[in-house]
């Protein structure tokens, strides 16, 4: 039997965070047995914020790493760097060509993103058409991410369709968001209606899947919260929702259930234990982290990458074909 395409990837633009693992890492490893997973390293992205060169090729490195740590399996999944298929970027332009700015101008994320910068980057804005192209040269079936990525999904869906009529063909496959119930939404520690995000300058804000179980016991200690100091699932304490999600994503308790259990205990007591789940469940993915983590390792992580790029470029290369016959554009061969 044919499984469905699963395709999904993170951006290089730091070191992941917890609120990656939840949202996204997490529930790839769930279903990487029953789909044909495809997962990058979306490095092409994460340009266009301004990276240091050194610490962005490192970080790419490191992706990889955090990918298999967190329990991928690099023998049934393929594992690629969005820069090693050439495709992601040509696509991207064709695409380009049948978005509106108007619509680009509707994401959440570029208005966000674009008001923290002083030069906002015409690649910042182009951002949800390069993520298009990702998701359509695969034929992917489901798009597992986190809540804040279904703006860009709507996107896509809206282009594959565009294009598909625009051209008369089904070349395009329509894809769904693939969007866990727990986890999908982890908020800023230290601003709670902010997501939790690796490129937030405080680094209190988010919790790193490298930091050691002091700092991140710690940093849940110094979570913003508010001064009713009942554990309560509410919008009205939107730092302490946030805890109770973290907790509930780990555990898989329900609020109702960690609300009784934190019934009459202070916030500091709630904090502490919020702390101790997370490093609990990062600490054998840490442990597999640091194993990878050295130059015994560089040729098995090289292989994994080198690998997958084949496998990916195969696919992309026939499907960008097709869009380019589609287009009218005259064959080489
Ligand atoms: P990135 O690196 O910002 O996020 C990677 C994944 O982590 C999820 N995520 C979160 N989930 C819950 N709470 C959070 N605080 C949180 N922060 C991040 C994101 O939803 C995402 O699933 N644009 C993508 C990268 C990308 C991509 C693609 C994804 C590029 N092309 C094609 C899928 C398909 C992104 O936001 O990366």
């Amino acid at each position: 039997m044919n499984k469905k395409t699963i395709l999904s990837g993170i951006q290089p633009s730091g070191i992941l965070t917890l609120g990656n693992y939840l949202g996204a890492l997490r529930n790839w490893v769930t279903i990487q047995h029953e789909y044909d997973c495809k997962f990058f390293i979306a490095d092409l992205h994460s340009i266009t914020v301004r990276q240091d060169p050194k610490v962005l090729r490192e970080n790419t490195k490191r992706a990889v790493m955090q990918y298999i740590a967190c329990g991928l399996d690099p023998q049934i999944n393929t594992i690629f760097v969005q820069s090693h298929v050439h495709e992601h970027a040509e696509l991207a332009w064709i695409l380009n060509c049948s978005t509106y700015m108007g619509e680009l101008s509707r994401m959440t994320q570029f208005k966000d993103k674009s008001q923290k910068q002083e030069n906002v980057g015409v690649g910042l804005f182009d951002y949800p058409v390069l993520m298009a192209a990702d998701i359509l040269l695969y034929d992917s079936d489901f798009v597992p991410v986190g809540e804040d990525q279904r703006q860009h999904l709507e996107i896509t869906r809206d282009l594959a369709k565009r294009f598909n009529s625009t051209y008369g063909e089904e070349i395009f496959k329509i894809p769904e968001a693939f969007i866990s119930e727990t986890g999908a939404r982890i908020m800023s520690l230290q601003d709670p209606t902010k997501k939790m995000s690796k490129s937030d300058p405080n680094p209190n804000g988010y919790i790193s899947l490298l930091d050691s179980r002091d700092v991140i016991i710690k940093k849940f200690k110094k979570a913003v919260t508010d001064s009713e100091n009942i554990v309560r699932y509410s919008d009205e304490q939107l730092g302490i929702q946030n805890l109770i999600n973290i907790y509930s994503s780990i555990t898989q308790k329900s609020t109702s259930e960690i609300e009784r259990e934190f019934e009459g205990v202070g916030y500091g007591k709630f904090k502490v234990a919020v702390g101790e789940v997370v490093a609990d469940a990062l600490e054998e993915i840490q442990k597999k982290f640091y194993e990878l983590n050295s130059p015994e390792y560089d040729s098995f992580l090289t292989e994994i990458y080198e690998k997958g790029a084949k496998t990916a470029h195969g696919i992309a290369k026939s499907k960008l074909e097709q869009v380019y016959n589609a287009v009218g554009f005259v064959s080489k061969a």
